[in-house]
């Protein structure tokens, strides 16, 4: 479905990405993670056309999209829900939500249909439609900026850090909701932190370190990659964060 080969992009003529290749296939949920500054958002910003690439070609079901226009790549069935604050807090939740059916609002029977759809999927649209957004809890709101973007029926749906700052059970609704829209045929992208959550939710997994992809495999198969389990999962490989290098005593210095 979607495609990304040998692409280059990054901000003020440095490229941030470095030859980059990655393959959405149709109902996949492909997780990317990797450290800070991995270029993670980067690829998203790319696909959504918020970033031009400066090499390399991108395309959606076979055709190029590279060179278009955010708008343009989202009425060709992408949408991004974005890393965090995408929510209008002084507006309604059922106003934040038609705003993510802005391309289709002269379609008054269409956008009627989507709402109920949305509506079935996240029932907080229907039963919170009145509240103010800034009143919303923080899983709450994550709730409603998917939904918001459910509403143009999206083919692929990009997420950046949808677990960013929820607890526990906000997280558990996020992660329902990401899997009951897999289910129903949606294909997803996401970027997480929570790498064990990512990965357990995921299809698909993408290692990306400086720029680069470093490892592509089965969700199941990055999970249990050696390297990948010692440096993101708690595996017994790395030694603990604070544990003293090699050769040094166990005191404690005080700075
Ligand atoms: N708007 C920007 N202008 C300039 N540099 C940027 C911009 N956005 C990101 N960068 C730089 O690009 C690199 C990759 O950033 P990106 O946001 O893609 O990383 P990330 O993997 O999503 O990291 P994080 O896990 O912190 O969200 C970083 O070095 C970052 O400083
Ligand atoms: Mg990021």
């Amino acid at each position: 479905m979607l495609s990304m080969k040998a692409v280059f992009a990054g901000y003020g003529g440095g490229n941030v990405l470095q030859s980059v290749d990655l393959e959405c296939a149709e109902q996949t949920i492909t997780c990317i993670v990797g450290p800070n500054g991995a270029g993670k958002s980067t690829v998203l910003r790319v696909i959504s056309g918020l970033l031009r690439p400066s090499a390399g070609e991108i395309t959606m079901d076979g055709e190029a999209i590279g060179d278009q226009a955010p708008d343009e790549i989202l009425r060709r069935g992408i949408t991004q829900v974005p890393q965090s604050h995408a929510l209008f807090p002084a507006m309604s939740v059922h106003e934040n939500v038609l705003m993510g059916g802005y391309l289709i609002r002269k379609n008054r029977t269409l956008l009627r249909e989507r709402l109920d759809m949305v509506k079935d999927r996240v029932p907080l649209v229907a039963s919170r439609a009145g509240d103010h957004a800034g009143n919303l809890s923080g899983g709450q709101r994550r709730m409603v900026e998917i939904a918001r973007c459910l509403m143009l029926d999206p083919k692929l749906i990009l997420l950046d850090e949808p677990s960013l700052g929820l607890d526990p059970r906000s997280l558990a609704g996020v992660a329902d909701l990401i899997h009951a829209l897999h289910q129903e045929g949606t294909t997803v992208l996401l970027v997480e932190q929570n790498v064990r959550l990512g990965l357990g939710l995921a299809t698909h997994g993408v290692v990306m370190e400086g720029g680069k992809v470093r490892l592509t495999g089965t969700a199941a198969a990055v999970k249990d990659d050696p390297e990948i389990a010692s440096l993101y999962l708690g595996g017994t490989k790395a030694p603990p964060l604070n544990s003293p290098p090699a050769g040094q005593g166990t005191e404690t210095t005080s700075v």
